[in-house]
């Protein structure tokens, strides 16, 4: 029995999305942005910490220029979302007359996404898009919408390929479903 075991939530027998299907699909968003930019610059900021993973797979597969930067923003505390968004930092250089592709790891109720995109929108950018590893259109309380998404998911919490649980599970291959466990059992 492993600690996890031991805990309210535990990780499901098989994966939700499978990293073999993970990889086609970044294959797939990172084809279409180099063609939809094809000839421009794009800087590709990166929510941290949980869009990492995706962000940096996903740059090497875009066959034009990218710049990537880094924003941290805090929205979450366990499993249900606190309301305050915490933008502590980034990008290094603002984005002014840039194309920016703002990289998600999951578009929940949008409000971190609307919160990033406010503050990059301040810096008067050329154009802005959002491209998220997973979406959760169930849960959006915030008018955002993603111009590329990797998955479409329900409400259902997950874990891996970046995404965690109270900082942990980012470092799975696989992203998995969060079980509760059945204490009767
Ligand atoms: P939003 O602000 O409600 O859209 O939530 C977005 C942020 O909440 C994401 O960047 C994640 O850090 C976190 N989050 C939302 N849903 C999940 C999930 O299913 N697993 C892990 N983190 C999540
Ligand atoms: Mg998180």
């Amino acid at each position: 029995m492993n600690r996890f075991d031991r805990e309210a939530f535990k990780l499901g027998a098989q994966p939700l999305i499978p990293r073999n299907q993970i990889d086609q699909r970044v294959v797939e968003l990172a084809g279409q942005i180099g063609h939809e930019y094809r000839g421009l610059e794009v800087v590709a900021v990166a929510i941290l910490k949980g869009s990492v993973f995706f962000a940096t797979d996903l740059i090497q597969l875009i066959e034009i220029p990218v710049v990537l930067e880094f924003i941290r923003a805090k929205s979450y505390a366990g499993m249900s979302s606190t309301g305050a968004v915490q933008l502590t930092f980034g990008p290094e250089r603002p984005v002014t007359g840039r194309h920016v592709i703002l990289v998600e790891d999951v578009l929940d109720t949008g409000r971190t996404s609307a919160a990033v995109l406010d503050h990059l929108l301040s810096e008067r950018p050329e154009s802005v898009a959002i491209c998220t590893l997973l979406d959760k259109p169930s849960q959006r309380t915030f008018e955002i919408h993603a111009d590329y998404v990797g998955f479409t998911i329900g409400d259902e919490f997950v874990v891996g390929y970046g995404l965690d649980y109270e900082e942990r599970f980012r470092n799975l291959r696989d992203i998995y479903a969060l079980e509760a466990v059945d204490d009767r059992a």
